[in-house]
């Protein structure tokens, strides 16, 4: 595990796109995972920069995102589906049929998250999976608990973890769906690169947990300490509780 950390989000963000960067001027056919939040909003702002400054071509890159809100997707004004649109793909040159977000809305969603794992195995694999991190160590909606599931599923999203999406539904966290598409841990784990970014005090607790507690299904995020190439990117504030803590 690499981890770096850097003065400001900003600065963050910034060393995070040029990662990406830098393995896409390397690889223009990268697949990527990406994640949703307001951690990876600068992070997508730079890469948009870089674009429109003619540094960065994503017209032969694939995405998938690592999750979405039961019932709901293209359009909904709350879907990850439409912050992506908003913060990325309408910003660089992705092309819309490479992009993959789960379908919330799917009737039948035992048939969407079986799509989901074929399409990434088609795609090759996950080259690189852009992660964020929940304040209770959730990677995508991977939720604590004394199992995780491996492969994309559907999750019950804890009361926390719908009141820091309530952004998304006009503060109103009971309007929060209940449930979530998700990546399953091992989907995020099989990827052959992970870019952990985490900014802000508030997450300073989880990232020490999670990078240098014990790894337990009880801190999702524990378990990048078992692959081979996770690059961690804090901020200072993030960062504030490993000082003592060997990484
Ligand atoms: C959501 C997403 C996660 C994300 C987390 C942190 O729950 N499902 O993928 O990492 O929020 O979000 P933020 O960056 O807003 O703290």
């Amino acid at each position: 595990m690499h981890v770096t950390t850097y003065s400001s989000a900003a600065r963050a963000a910034s060393a995070a796109a040029a990662l990406i960067l830098g393995r896409l001027a390397r690889q223009p056919s990268l697949v990527l995972g990406l994640p949703t939040g307001h951690t990876p909003i600068p992070l997508y702002r730079a890469l948009a920069r870089a674009h429109r400054a003619g540094r960065a071509d994503f017209s032969r890159v694939t995405t998938f995102n690592l999750d979405e809100f039961a019932g709901l997707g293209a359009g909904d004004p709350g879907s990850y589906h439409t912050f992506m649109t908003t913060h990325l793909f309408s910003q660089v040159n992705l092309r819309p049929a490479h992009t993959h977000v789960l379908d919330g809305r799917a009737h039948d969603w035992r048939r969407e998250i079986a799509r989901y794992e074929r399409l990434i195995e088609r795609a090759g694999g996950i080259d690189v999976a852009v992660l964020g991190i929940g304040r209770n160590g959730h990677l995508g909606f991977n939720e604590p608990g004394d199992q995780l599931d491996a492969r994309t599923h559907r999750v019950a999203l804890r009361p926390g973890t719908r009141r820091a999406n309530a952004v998304l539904f006009g503060n109103r966290w009971q309007d929060v769906p209940t449930h979530a598409l998700s990546m399953g841990i091992g989907t995020i784990l099989n990827a052959r690169c992970a870019i952990l970014l985490a900014t802000g005090a508030a997450k300073a607790r989880i990232v020490a947990r999670a990078l240098t507690g014990p790894i337990t299904t009880r801190v999702p995020a524990s378990l990048l300490q078992t692959h081979p190439d996770v690059i961690v990117v804090l901020d200072r504030e993030a960062a504030a509780a490993l000082q003592d803590r060997r990484v």
